[in-house]
């Protein structure tokens, strides 16, 4: 999959499929699927470092996580999310990461936000780098937004994410998120767009969603929000095999004849 493909998936109306992936074994499974597009998103501070939320993700442990899906070779775009205040030091700074993260695997990265970070996205995007955006409720920006919360329910507030969407699109991204905010303003952004938009939390009428893989394979049961639908009881699955594995070893049962030498 590359960013031509994704622009023609939104004028022939395809939807576009993308989940998040921080490792090989995981990107090995999405190998075989239709999956359009790979997120090394931030979250995986959260997935997979256990923190509260992503403000603790670095570049370090962002390129280890690029490196381990790239490895895999899927067929799927690789998108890379630039960490908390990577990208808003100087140019140069925010140019040696992406440098890092596309050497690491990644073919795109994704930047949250758009206010003073313009010029940032225009030299990568200028320097060959697809760069995605990502509106609405932004992780990073948790702190000054007081909480995971729905945002652009006002006039004002709608109004402004929609102006932002129209920033991003002619500084040249080739796709932007759209997270937590109403359906509604999320169908205007898309129907006002020419790049495709990828919802998670923005009701149907975006040109793709994303969601985070252990979360729609139900392997965390800690966070339910109300967007999310949960594919697989994956915690359920992968317990009740490690309880089948612990009784058969106690009771003598395995390793059986079959698994011997
Ligand atoms: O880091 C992430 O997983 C994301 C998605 C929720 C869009 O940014």
């Amino acid at each position: 999959m590359n960013i031509a493909q994704l622009k023609k998936m939104k004028q022939d109306q395809q939807k576009i499929t993308m989940v998040t992936c921080y490792d090989y074994c995981f990107a090995q499974l999405l190998k075989d699927t239709p999956i359009d597009c790979i997120l090394v998103g931030d979250s995986a501070a959260m997935t997979m470092h256990g923190h509260d939320n992503t403000l603790p993700a670095d570049i370090d442990m962002m390129v280890a996580h690029i490196r381990s899906v790239a490895t895999a070779k899927p067929p799927q775009l690789i998108v890379g999310d630039m960490p908390f205040l990577s990208y808003r030091i100087d140019i140069p700074t925010t140019m040696r990461h992406a440098l890092t993260f596309m050497q690491a695997g990644a073919q795109a990265i994704k930047i949250e936000g758009v206010d003073g970070h313009e010029e940032a996205i225009a030299y990568m995007v200028q320097s060959g780098i697809p760069v995605m955006g990502h509106l609405g409720l932004t992780p990073q920006a948790i702190h000054q937004l007081s909480g995971f919360k729905v945002q652009g329910r006002s006039e004002s507030q709608g109004e402004l994410i929609l102006k932002q969407a129209r920033t991003l699109e002619a500084l040249g991204c080739f796709a932007l998120v759209l997270e937590c905010i109403p359906a509604m303003l999320a169908q205007e952004i898309t129907a006002q767009l020419t790049i495709p938009t990828i919802g998670i939390g923005a009701g149907s009428a975006t040109d793709g969603q994303v969601l985070v893989l252990h979360d729609l394979l139900g392997l965390q049961t800690q966070f339910k929000p109300k967007f999310l639908k949960q594919y697989l009881n994956g915690a359920q699955l992968v317990q009740n095999a490690l309880n089948d594995y612990v009784k058969e070893v106690k009771q003598g049962d395995f390793p059986s004849p079959e698994y011997e030498y």
